[in-house]
């Protein structure tokens, strides 16, 4: 599915009634989406524009990783959201920030079943799985939080080839035509997770909750270990925080990078 194609899947699917609400801009190469969309939101770009490129010469994931985003082999993109100022209850039909990403990771573990049947698990904080290696990964950034103009950059990156990853990131991952074998078509794949995305950020704080937790078993009864210590999950709170039950009690993970034993 090429751009204008998107945009008539876009346009025929089902907002309640409404016209499409995305104004998205597909790009053949860029630095990285999180990049383009960052700077529209500077400059006032509203909710709902979402940058996608084919290809990103400087691609990021979280905790200064490097996002590698060979031509094709992947879908990326960014998503400008307009939270709320007020954390919950959404008065502005978008969640607070913090559950903003749980919102997401939802929404592109959703979209992904919608357009390929594939049916992955979610593992805190947000990446997709399929078994214990990663399918898609979720990066959040703050732009003038706390003022009103605030707004958030959701990225999305999703392995949809097998592609000459450097080895360290072949180890541990994942793609869906690596998993199907056979060919997905990249734009079905972003039209079902922006439709899911629409639909989860409208929902209440307890329902994209409850939405998380069923799509991340992991998140209860698996072991990790993160800064010399090891516990067992033991699921999220209220707040998105991971919980994990260890000798001296149950601790509350708030970020960081965690050992799985999936
Ligand atoms: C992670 O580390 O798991 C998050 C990865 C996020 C990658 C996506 S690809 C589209 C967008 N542009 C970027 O540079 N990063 C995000």
């Amino acid at each position: 599915m090429r751009p204008d194609d998107l945009a008539v899947h876009l346009r025929a699917s089902r907002f309640g009634g409404q016209a499409s609400p995305f104004d998205v801009r597909w790009l053949p190469s860029t630095t990285s989406t999180m990049d383009v969309a960052s700077k529209l939101a500077h400059e006032g770009a509203k909710h709902g524009v979402v940058i996608v490129a084919d290809q990103q010469t400087s691609g990021r994931g979280r905790r200064g990783t490097t996002w590698v985003s060979p031509p094709l082999a992947g879908l990326y993109f960014s998503f400008i959201a307009r939270p709320d100022p007020v954390e919950a209850p959404p008065s502005l039909g978008v969640p607070g920030l913090s559950l903003l990403t749980l919102a997401a990771g939802v929404a592109v573990r959703d979209g992904v079943q919608a357009a390929t049947g594939l049916a992955a698990d979610l593992k805190w904080p947000n990446d997709l799985i399929v078994g214990p290696r990663k399918l898609a990964g979720i990066l959040a950034e703050g732009i003038s939080i706390g003022s009103p103009d605030q707004a958030v950059i959701v990225g999305v990156g999703v392995n949809v080839q097998p592609a000459a990853y450097p080895p360290d990131v072949a180890a541990r991952a994942v793609s869906l035509e690596g998993e199907l074998g056979r060919s997905i078509d990249r734009g079905l794949l972003l039209s079902e997770i922006l439709i899911a995305l629409w639909d989860r950020l409208a929902r209440r704080p307890g329902d994209i909750l409850q939405a998380w937790r069923a799509a991340s078993p992991n998140a209860t009864g698996t072991r990790v270990e993160w800064d010399g210590k090891h516990g067992t999950t033991a699921g999220i709170d209220d707040s998105g925080a991971l919980l994990v039950k260890t000798n001296a009690g149950i601790e509350r993970i708030i970020a960081g990078e965690l050992r799985w034993m999936l």
